[in-house]
């Protein structure tokens, strides 16, 4: 069984997974960041490398994809100082621990909002597959956990809310993973104007192709993508990624009394919140 204290550490009051070191999280501040880097932001398991693959489909220059910006320890920095490419940085980071230099800069930056309910689930499948993540009870104390925060990378309200409070202050484009479950080809249009990427309808049709859930799920089973590399900092193990796509399997898991208590707590968080309004539960 695997105890809490190997794998989680807490930093400035969030639970981070010990892949990333307290020293890197410290370092962070001073990252120099550069005009061109690209961030993907996103609470985990909500669908980052599904946006991270159609991103890198839309440049056909070279670019590179890093590891999350928060994994592994100091000698990160010096890893992404080393690129020469475009960067394009995925992170788990909360507005509030996002290097500052990324503000002064107005680095662009794409977060994918996935629906809290369908996130908690798979983050529960995550963490009882995951041997970077701690033993759990069960789904209702874990479900307690995750709507306490304290489960790995903290609150998803907290985490979105900060973003949110800042939108404005970076070029922040907010995506919905529903939204891209119901029309990738509208999602991946967005993203093209958003980078500045012209590309045709029959290219995004291809790319739309490329990143369907099956076409993903079967590259890493078969091999053809490189199962050891991974956007997320709590595995390096592409095949813990895919595992079933889709939207509404939270109604699987949740019960009466869960779903209310889930609803209450979600209409006091979000109450102000304008990213919430446009969050869906249904296919
Ligand atoms: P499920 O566990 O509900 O299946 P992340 O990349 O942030 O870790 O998110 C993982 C979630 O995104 C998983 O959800 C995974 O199946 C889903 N996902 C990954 N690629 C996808 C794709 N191409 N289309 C739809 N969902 C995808």
């Amino acid at each position: 069984m695997s105890l809490q204290a190997d794998l989680i550490h807490i930093f400035n009051g969030v639970p981070f997974s010990t892949r990333s070191s307290p020293e890197l999280l410290r370092s962070l501040e001073g990252f120099q960041a550069r005009d061109d880097d690209l961030l993907l932001v996103s609470y985990p398991k909500s669908g980052t490398h599904w946006l991270a693959e159609i991103v890198k489909h839309l440049y056909s220059s070279k670019v590179s994809l890093t590891s999350a910006m928060e994994f592994g320890d100091v000698s990160k920095l010096e890893e992404l100082e080393n690129i020469t490419n475009k960067r394009i940085i995925p992170t788990h980071l909360s507005y509030h621990m996002l290097p500052q230099d990324f503000k002064a800069k107005k680095c662009k930056a794409i977060y994918i909002i996935r629906n809290p309910k369908d996130t908690a689930v798979s983050l529960y499948h995550y963490y009882r597959e995951n041997p970077n993540l701690p033993t759990i009870e069960g789904w209702p104390t874990y479900l307690d956990m995750f709507l306490r925060g304290e489960v790995v990378c903290g609150s998803w309200f907290d985490h979105i809310l900060s973003w949110e409070e800042h939108r404005n202050e970076m070029g922040t484009l907010f995506l919905y993973y529903e939204a891209m479950k119901k029309d990738l080809f509208q999602t991946v249009r967005r993203i093209c104007t958003f980078l500045g990427i012209n590309i045709n309808d029959n290219e995004i049709y291809e790319i739309c192709k490329k990143t369907s859930f099956s076409e993903m799920k079967n590259n890493v089973e078969k091999e053809s993508v490189d199962p050891e590399h991974t956007v997320c900092a709590l595995t390096s193990n592409k095949k813990l990624i895919f595992r079933k796509g889709t939207v509404g399997d939270w109604k699987q898991y949740f019960t009466n009394k869960q779903n209310r208590l889930f609803d209450e707590m979600y209409n006091t968080k979000m109450d102000s919140s304008c990213l919430a309004k446009n969050i869906r539960y249904e296919n």
